[in-house]
């Protein structure tokens, strides 16, 4: 096989949950002029989807199934990212923790993961896109620009999500729990466990701002 034309880069940025991933690939993708491509999304779209037509997340056939047809696409409004499925904007759905754990569910089958990613393929194949999630250094786009891994210490990572729920956030103790849980289950996963790409560059956030991560990835960039 021969190897892609691109003439505008792939950036993939991978990470466990709460690393950061979400905001700075927001900023890097303002700053460099790229479009962002949550593939996070995809996976919590499929658990919505799944969640609406009464299809259990352990289900993976049925799953595979589902997300072979899911109607999904981005756009972007007012600078933020917003997530469609079937015509209706699922950005705000999608977004609850119920769908954070479902989308950790599903994505262990490797039917969803099959699907799910030739998705992710297509939309990013033109290049100029930065893509975060777990996989897309590893296994989505293997052959990106510039690969990085974002990390921080387990608690950091908990507290940023508590924050950002604000009022609806469940007890710290809660969301600590849930984010050790899915750090478990997505790093042993047997499909696309989250790893570090090969030539991806480590980035540790726990004592960093989001403007010094970005800053030093435009280094990179
Ligand atoms: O980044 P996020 O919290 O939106 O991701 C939700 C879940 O989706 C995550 O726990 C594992 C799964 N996921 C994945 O398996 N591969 C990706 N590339 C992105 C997310």
């Amino acid at each position: 096989m021969s190897a892609p034309v691109r003439t505008r880069p792939i950036v993939t940025i991978d990470g466990p949950a709460g690393s950061g991933k979400t905001t700075v690939s927001k900023r890097l993708a303002e700053r460099a002029g790229l479009l962002r491509l949550d593939t996070g999304a995809t996976y919590r779209a499929c658990a919505l989807a799944a969640r609406r037509a009464g299809i259990s997340w352990d289900d993976g056939p049925k799953l595979g199934t589902l997300c072979a047809g899911l109607d999904l696409a981005f756009r972007r409004e007012g600078g933020e990212l917003r997530v469609i499925m079937a015509g209706e904007d699922v950005s705000a759905a999608i977004r609850v923790p119920d769908m954070g754990m479902g989308a950790s569910d599903v994505s262990r089958h490797p039917q969803v993961r099959e699907a799910l990613v030739a998705l992710q393929r297509r939309m990013g194949a033109d290049g100029g896109v930065v893509l975060e999630g777990r996989d897309t250094g590893t296994v989505v786009f293997p052959d990106a620009e510039v690969k990085f891994f974002l990390d921080a210490a387990a608690a950091v990572r908990a507290r940023r999500r508590f924050l950002e729920w604000k009022s609806e956030a469940p007890p710290f103790e809660d969301v600590l729990r849930d984010v050790l849980r899915r750090d478990i289950q997505d790093s042993t996963r047997d499909h696309s466990p989250l790893r570090m790409a090969e030539g991806a560059v480590y980035i540790d956030s726990t004592t960093m701002t989001i403007d010094e991560v970005v800053d030093a990835m435009m280094e990179m960039l």
